[in-house]
């Protein structure tokens, strides 16, 4: 299978790019329909384990339309939102906008690639990304990054689309990505490819089990995965040894 949108190697931020280009104003609405409203309880449970306080400092990649970088800040952090998309960012900003004054203070949004962050070393007390790491040319070099950038005893949260461990739900769900959620992008976007693009690039992604050795390789600590719909969808955790 081959998708307009999924290229390896140096191809691939560019394919992104105009993917996240040609949907982002129809982002949200699509993220909804496809998940029954489900991501933001999902993701609500990302902001919990990032576990900020106020006055902490908060990293989320790949944010996006700011979905979690917004529920930081709630939370009373100093969050960064980063994302390479300036159609995706610009969508975030007019959110942050509309935030209640005394709410608004941040997040800040800024343009970035989440394969080389241009934050020091040790810069953040949490570092989150959502339906991101999936998305890029090394996502093993973006999970670098995101540890280089915690401070020692952050916590690193990762929010993705899972591969059940069990044979005919993972069948089941997939045939779901094929047929179902290509058919809302093309009914409510114009565009099914775009959206048969997340089976094709969770076919190239190790997902939870994959991600969860890699944090062990790289010596976080407490590492745990959290399967979300019997691993339809999964929180890696882990946390920068100190
Ligand atoms: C599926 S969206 C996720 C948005 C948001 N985090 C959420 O959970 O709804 C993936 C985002 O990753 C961004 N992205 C992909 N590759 C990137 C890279 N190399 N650097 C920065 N952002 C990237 C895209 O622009 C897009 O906004």
């Amino acid at each position: 299978m081959s998708n307009v949108f999924y290229a390896p190697g140096e191809q691939r931020a560019a394919k992104v790019n105009d993917l996240f280009a040609a949907i982002a104003r129809r982002y949200d609405l699509l993220n909804d329909l496809q998940s029954f409203g489900l991501h933001r309880r999902w993701k609500h449970r990302v902001v919990e384990l990032a576990a900020v306080q106020p006055g902490q400092r908060a990293l989320d990649v790949c944010c996006g339309t700011g979905d979690l970088a917004l529920a930081l800040a709630q939370r009373g952090a100093e969050v960064t939102g980063l994302d390479f998309s300036p159609a995706m960012l610009e969508i975030a900003e007019t959110r942050r906008r509309k935030k209640p004054q005394s709410e608004i203070v941040n997040p800040k949004f800024i343009q970035g690639d989440a394969q080389q962050l241009p934050f020091p070393d040790h810069s953040f007390d949490a570092v989150t990304v959502g339906y991101g790491l999936r998305n890029l040319a090394s996502w093993e070099t973006g999970l670098g990054e995101m540890l280089r950038v915690a401070k020692p005893g952050a916590r690193l949260v990762v929010l993705d689309f899972g591969k059940p461990p069990n044979a005919l739900w993972r069948a089941i769900y997939f045939a779901h990505l094929k047929m179902t959620v290509p058919l809302l992008g093309w009914l409510f976007c114009g565009n099914a490819d775009a959206y048969a693009y997340i089976l094709e690039s969770l076919k190239h992604y190790p997902a939870q089990a994959g991600v969860a050795a890699k944090m062990r390789e790289l010596n976080l600590s407490n590492v745990r995965v959290l399967d979300l719909l019997g691993g339809a969808m999964a929180i890696n955790y882990g946390e920068k040894s100190k």
